[in-house]
C-alpha cells in the first residue's frame, strides 16, 4: 500500500507511528508497508517504533536512512503535510464557505493520525477545597473534528502567544504582516510555517492569518543564540525585529515568548511539603515492588528514623505525574513483561497503594502515555470505573493531563507527563547538545521559552480544541513538574522550579534501546513555607538538600 494509505489506516486504528519512523517511510517499499500494517494489528500494537519495523521487515532501517533523516532535520519543510492558516483564517467565520472551502485544504495526512473521534470544546475552571485549586484542566465532549476547529486552534496560539510577546519591552508596536513599512525598524509576530538553513543562517516563513512573510536571521548576529534559534520548532510563534526590504524580512533579533525573569520565590502560609513522584508502572516486571513499601513507610511516617519521620510528617500534598500503571500493549514484546496482565489488575494494585496514603495529604494523579486514557493529549483523567474507591476519597484529585493547579492558596504548579520530552531530545539538537534525556531541566526550560507545552504539529499525538490551544502554557507557574523519562532531576528556571520525578522502576529493555538512563527511586519535596528542596532516595531513606530555604 502507498505510505498515505498507511498512515490513514493507522489513524483509522488508533496506531500511532513515532515520528522518526514517520521520516523513514519514504525509504519502504509499499509491500513493507502491507505487511508492517498487518502485523500491527495482528500483535495488537499501539505504537509503532523502528524497533517494530525492523523486526518485521528484517533489516536496518535506521542506518540505511541516517543521512536521509539528517538531511531532513536541517532543511525542514512539511508544505505537504501542512495547513496553511492563512488560508484558513481568509476563510473566516462563515460556516458554509468554510465548508465548501475545506475541500480545498489539504487536511495534513500526518495530521489526521493524531485526530481522534472526538474534540475538546471546553476548559474547565473550576474551584474545590481551600488547599488545591484546578485553574485549569481539560475536559472531553465527543464531537467531529471539522475545519472550524483547526482554524480556532492555530488562532488560539497565535493570539495568545502574541499577547504574551507585546508584555516584551521591544515588542510594544507590532505590525500585521500585511502591512508591514518598508526600510524601518519595526516588531513583527508569526506563527512558523516552514524554515531553511543555509550557511549563512536561516530563513523562517511566518504567517499570521494575514499574510505570509519571509524572514531572514543571519548565524552572525550578535543579538541572538543562534544554536537555539535555528532550532526552533515549526509551528511556535515568534517575534521578530527587523527591518522589511524587498519582500524579505531582515531581523536582528528574534524574541522568544518566554517565561518573565520573577521577583523572589512564590511561598505559603505553612510549614508544609509537596512530594513529586511518578512513573510507577505498576503491572511491570522490571518495577521495584518493594519500593512501594518504603514510599508508605515513608509518607505515613513509619521509617523509624525520627529525623525523616520529622520530615514525613509535613507532608500535605503528593502529586503523582502519571504512568501509574504499565498498560497493556504499549510497546512491542511488553506483554512478556507484565506481571499484571490486564488494566484492571494494574489500576487495583495502584489504588491499593494509594489508599494506604495518610487522608491528610491532598493527593493529585494524572494519567502519562501508559495509562488507559487515550494517548491524544490533552489526556482526561484516569476512568472512574477502574478506581471507584479511590474517586471517593476527598482527599484524592484524578485530574487530566496537562492540568494546572494552586496548591495551599499559593503555588502555582504545572503538571505535565512529559510525552513530549522523547521528541525534543530526538528533534532538537541544542538539547541532545545540553545532556538531552540526562538534562530535562534543559528540556523543559525549552518548552517554558516558547511558553508551548507540545510544540510542533507532530511532537506528540494531540487533537484540536475550539476554544483553546492547551498547549500554551498562559499561565505562568511556580513550578512545572514532568516524568516519563524516568530521571531524578531538580533544576531551576527564572524562579521557577522544574521537577522531572524519578520512577519506581528499573531500566527495561526498550527504555535501553531508546536512550533512557532512569533514576529509580527518587521522591522531591518542595517545603511551602520556606521554599527549601529536599530529594528522598527510597532504596536508603538518604535525604539531601537541593535548595536551602529561601527564607
Ligand atoms: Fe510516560
Amino acid at each position: 500500500m502507498k505510505k498515505e494509505d498507511f498512515i490513514n489506516l493507522l489513524w483509522e486504528n488508533n496506531i500511532i507511528p513515532q515520528k522518526k519512523v514517520v521520516d523513514l517511510l519514504d525509504s519502504l517499499k509499499e509491500e513493507d508497508l502491507d505487511i508492517i500494517f498487518k502485523e500491527a494489528i495482528k500483535n495488537n500494537v499501539k505504537i509503532i517504533d523502528e524497533e517494530f519495523i525492523n523486526r518485521i521487515i528484517g533489516k536496518n532501517i535506521n542506518n540505511n536512512n541516517k543521512e536521509n533523516v539528517e538531511k531532513k532535520e536541517n532543511n525542514v519543510n512539511k508544505k505537504q503535510n501542512k495547513i496553511n492558516i492563512k488560508d484558513f483564517f481568509n476563510i473566516k467565520e462563515n460556516k458554509q464557505n468554510i465548508e465548501k472551502e475545506s475541500n480545498n485544504v489539504i487536511l495534513i495526512e500526518s495530521t489526521k493520525k493524531h485526530i481522534g473521534e472526538e474534540i475538546e470544546l471546553s476548559v474547565k475552571e473550576m474551584k474545590e477545597t481551600k488547599e488545591i485549586n484546578i485553574l485549569k484542566r481539560f475536559e472531553i465532549q465527543k464531537n467531529k473534528p471539522d475545519i472550524i476547529s483547526w482554524i480556532a486552534y492555530y488562532k488560539q496560539r497565535l493570539d495568545k502567544i502574541r499577547k504574551i510577546l507585546k508584555e516584551h519591552s521591544e515588542m510594544k508596536s507590532i505590525y500585521p504582516l500585511n502591512k508591514i513599512p518598508e526600510n524601518e525598524e519595526v516588531a513583527i509576530v508569526g506563527l512558523i510555517y516552514d524554515k531553511k538553513i543555509t550557511e549563512k543562517g536561516i530563513t523562517f516563513v511566518i504567517e499570521d492569518g494575514n499574510n505570509v512573510v519571509k524572514a531572514f536571521v543571519s548565524k552572525d548576529n550578535e543579538n541572538i543564540d543562534f544554536k537555539i534559534v535555528k532550532d526552533i520548532p515549526l509551528d511556535s510563534v515568534i517575534g521578530l525585529i527587523g527591518t522589511y526590504k524587498n519582500k524579505m524580512f531582515f531581523a536582528n533579533n528574534v524574541i522568544l515568548p518566554n517565561v518573565p525573569i520573577r521577583k523572589p520565590k512564590t511561598l505559603g502560609e505553612d510549614d508544609a511539603y509537596i512530594l513529586f513522584t511518578g512513573d510507577w508502572q505498576v503491572g511491570n516486571k522490571y518495577t521495584f515492588y518493594d519500593l512501594f513499601d518504603r514510599f508508605l513507610q515513608f509518607v505515613n511516617g513509619k521509617t523509624g528514623n525520627e529525623k525523616i519521620d520529622e520530615i514525613a510528617r509535613k507532608i500535605g500534598y503528593i502529586i503523582i505525574i502519571g504512568d501509574v500503571a504499565d498498560g497493556v500493549g504499549v510497546y512491542p514484546e511488553q506483554k512478556e513483561e507484565l506481571v499484571l496482565k490486564t488494566y484492571e489488575d494494574q489500576y487495583k494494585s495502584f489504588e491499593d497503594y494509594i489508599l494506604k496514603i495518610p487522608e491528610s495529604i491532598k493527593t493529585i494523579i494524572i494519567p502519562g502515555n501508559h495509562d488507559i486514557p487515550r494517548l491524544a493529549e490533552p489526556q482526561p483523567e484516569l476512568p472512574r470505573s477502574l478506581l471507584r474507591e479511590s474517586y471517593s476519597m476527598k482527599n484524592i484529585y484524578y485530574l487530566s493531563n496537562p492540568s494546572y493547579v494552586k496548591i495551599h492558596n499559593s503555588i502555582i504548579g504545572l503538571l505535565y507527563h512529559g510525552y513530549v520530552l522523547d521528541w525534543l531530545v530526538s528533534n532538537i539538537s541544542f538539547l541532545r547538545e545540553r545532556g538531552g534525556y540526562e538534562n530535562p531541566g534543559e528540556l523543559m526550560k525549552f518548552m517554558l521559552m516558547l511558553r508551548l507545552i507540545f510544540p510542533s504539529h507532530g511532537s506528540n499525538p494531540y487533537v484540536p480544541y475550539i476554544n483553546e490551544d492547551p498547549s500554551v502554557i498562559e499561565i505562568v507557574p511556580d513550578f512545572f513538574h514532568t516524568g516519563h523519562i524516568h530521571r531524578a532531576s531538580y533544576d531551576e528556571y527564572r524562579g521557577i522550579d522544574l521537577i522531572n520525578s524519578s520512577t519506581f522502576q528499573d531500566i527495561t529493555p526498550y527504555q535501553r534501546e531508546l536512550g533512557h538512563k532512569p533514576e529509580p527511586g527518587i521522591l522531591f519535596l518542595r517545603n511551602i513555607k520556606n521554599g527549601e528542596v529536599l530529594s528522598v532516595n527510597l532504596f536508603n531513606f538518604e535525604i539531601r538538600k537541593l535548595r536551602d530555604k529561601v527564607i
